[in-house]
């Protein structure tokens, strides 16, 4: 299945009473596995979660942490940006190299990196001196 299908499919789950916008996220990984994951809302607001994260929790779980490309579909009028808290999560487990492909329903579509996404990312030797 290619990473469009997989998360045009799983977008349609997505649970979102409050924003009624879904969102669907697919992510290949070094293995080749796909990982899938849609945004799930709380009437809490900010204890929602994006389907970017959905997908790395499901990467995860399944025993992979490396992200070899990921691709984010809604529908909306030019193809959906991460979040910047999802371009950190992204970030956390890909290359900068990483190809990020942005889409929107109507078969938009963009390219992009993790690089491009997030100049100046926070990086583990931020920490280097603690
Ligand atoms: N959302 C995502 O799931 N991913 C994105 O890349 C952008 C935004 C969700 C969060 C919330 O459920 C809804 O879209 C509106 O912000």
């Amino acid at each position: 299945m290619s990473l469009l299908d997989a998360a045009t499919a799983v977008r349609l789950n997505a649970y979102v009473p409050y924003s009624r916008f879904q969102v669907g996220a697919a992510l290949r990984t070094a293995s080749g596995t796909i990982h899938v994951g849609c945004n799930v809302e709380n009437v809490a607001y900010p204890e929602g979660t994006c389907a970017e994260a959905g997908a790395i929790a499901a990467m995860v779980a399944a025993g992979e942490t490396r992200i070899a490309e990921i691709l984010v579909i809604a529908d909306s009028p030019v193809p959906v940006s991460p979040c910047g808290g999802c371009r950190q999560k992204i970030a956390e487990f890909a290359a900068p190299e990483a190809k990020v492909i942005l889409c929107n329903t109507d078969g938009a579509r963009v390219e992009t990196t993790v690089a491009d996404l997030l100049p100046g990312v926070f990086a583990p030797t931020h920490m280097d001196r603690t």
